[in-house]
């Protein structure tokens, strides 16, 4: 009855809907040989996407330290997010199989949560010319399972209410989104939900129970957890 998390095969965008054969791109922990990629990808969003997405300064010096620190301390991290949720951290990648590019990068992060006792929060991104191919749908699925796996018991942050595409993944596994989380200080004027999605499967039908794509990591859960 309980399943085991879904193997590295699972892991790639078969970019369904998308370019050409095989698989869009591979999610994998990142390296600090990834570090620059990821900082270029960050400081090259264009004004609308990064309206949207802001979560570090634009600086590339203080980038560079905080995804290197993400990339240092991940074997550290699910202690770390016990100890002290609040720097424990992990940085993924989505690399092109055929090459090694760094096509987007995922974080996850961590707060006590007053219901479950740990909370994983999200973020990622997609370089502009790869959207749309499946890549943040498959980034997501691996945070998911990073995050469960590191022992969080709710999953999810917040959104700006006018990010279409990041809502669309989530609805893809079953998070709940709707509720202000208020405004957002670094876009004034728009206004950030709540996004949230317990891991266990309790008694009863539930979000974890919706359903998802192929995979789905929460679904998973309760072999890990
Ligand atoms: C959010 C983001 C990571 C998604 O990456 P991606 O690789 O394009 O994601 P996917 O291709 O897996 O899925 C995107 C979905 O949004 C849909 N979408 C994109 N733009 C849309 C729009 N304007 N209106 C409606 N749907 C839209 C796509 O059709 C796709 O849905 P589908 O699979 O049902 O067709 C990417 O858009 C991005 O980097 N945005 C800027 C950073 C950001 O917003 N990060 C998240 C902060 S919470």
């Amino acid at each position: 009855m309980m399943g085991t998390l879904p193997s590295q095969g699972d892991r790639s965008a078969d970019g369904a809907g998308a370019v050409g054969a095989g698989p869009a791109a591979l999610v994998r922990p990142a390296r600090l040989a990834d570090v620059r990629a990821v900082v270029r990808l960050y400081m090259g969003q264009p004004d609308d996407s990064r309206k949207l997405y802001h979560p570090f300064p634009f600086e590339p010096g203080k980038l560079r330290l905080i995804f290197s620190y993400m990339t240092l301390e991940r074997p550290l991290a699910g202690l770390v997010a016990r100890l002290a949720p609040g720097w424990a951290a992990v940085l993924l990648v989505a690399v092109a199989p055929q090459d090694g590019t760094v096509l987007g990068y995922g974080t996850v992060r961590f707060e006590p949560d007053s219901r479950s006792d740990l909370r994983a929060k999200f973020g990622y991104l997609v370089g502009g010319s790869q959207r749309g191919r499946g890549i943040g749908t498959l980034i997501m699925a691996e945070m998911m399972r990073t995050g469960i796996s590191l022992g969080a018991r709710h999953l999810g942050g917040t959104v700006l209410e006018e990010n279409i595409a990041c809502q669309r993944v989530l609805a893809k596994y079953g998070f709940s989104v709707g509720g202000a989380a208020g405004p957002d200080l670094f876009a004034p004027g728009r206004s950030n939900l709540k996004v949230d999605l317990p891991v266990s499967g309790t008694a009863g039908p539930g979000p974890t129970r919706r359903g998802g794509p192929p995979g789905d990591p929460t679904a998973e859960s309760a072999a890990v957890g």
